[in-house]
């Protein structure tokens, strides 16, 4: 899949900025991996050396040019310190369709981060050509992603069985979703 180029101004939205993951993110990437449900959510191993967190940080910088999708730190837009991942995954860009994931390290939430970069994210979805619907998959336990997800303007549309994560395992989710304005 050829995506559209990285965008030229970093999307944002209120305190958040969305930007290239970097080698200096790998100390947000270790405290993401503390979380005991992020691990299972992606590559991330839980509670990752330094050299982990490098390699994850390599691995995000690849996503764009092997046409996975964007795969975006979650900075301040005041300090540009990583407080969380966020990605754009488009590998069914060719159906009008895109999903999206996010992760705030733990002692940064609550502060309506996630909010932020899933509105900046879902914004700039919308600048990708022929992108016309995001999902999210949450477990019906993640209450905080549920809220996450409305608050950002996705609906729950379904009860989705056999969701496939990371490790292989299938996990029943609920589907939230939005539509391209105006489709
Ligand atoms: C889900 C997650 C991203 C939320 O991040 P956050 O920055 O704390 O979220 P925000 O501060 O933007 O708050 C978003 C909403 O969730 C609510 N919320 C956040 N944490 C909550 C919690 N522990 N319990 C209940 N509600 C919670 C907030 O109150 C807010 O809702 P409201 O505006 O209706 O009150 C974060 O908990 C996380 O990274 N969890 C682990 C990874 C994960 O589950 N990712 C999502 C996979 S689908």
């Amino acid at each position: 899949m050829i995506l559209p180029p990285w965008p030229s101004t970093p999307p944002r939205h209120g305190p958040v900025v969305l930007r290239e993951v970097a080698p200096k993110d790998v100390a947000m990437a270790r405290e993401l991996s503390t979380d005991p449900y992020v691990p299972q959510t992606g590559s991330l191993p839980f509670d990752a050396s330094s050299e982990d967190g490098l390699a994850w940080v390599t691995r995000q910088q690849g996503r764009h040019s092997e046409g996975a999708g964007f795969s975006f730190a979650i900075a301040s837009a005041v300090s540009d310190e990583a407080v969380g991942h966020c990605g754009l995954w488009l590998k069914s860009l060719d159906d009008g369709l895109g999903t999206a994931g996010y992760a705030i390290n733990p002692r940064h939430r609550r502060l309506g981060y996630a909010v932020n970069a899933l509105r900046a994210l879902t914004d700039f979805g919308w600048t990708v050509p022929g992108l016309l619907r995001i999902v999210l998959h949450i477990e019906p336990w993640n209450i905080a992603s549920q809220r996450t997800a409305r608050r950002a303007g996705y609906s729950s549309q379904k009860f989705g069985v056999g969701h496939r994560i990371a490790n292989g395992e299938t996990r029943d989710m609920l589907v939230y979703e939005v539509v391209r304005p105006g489709a």
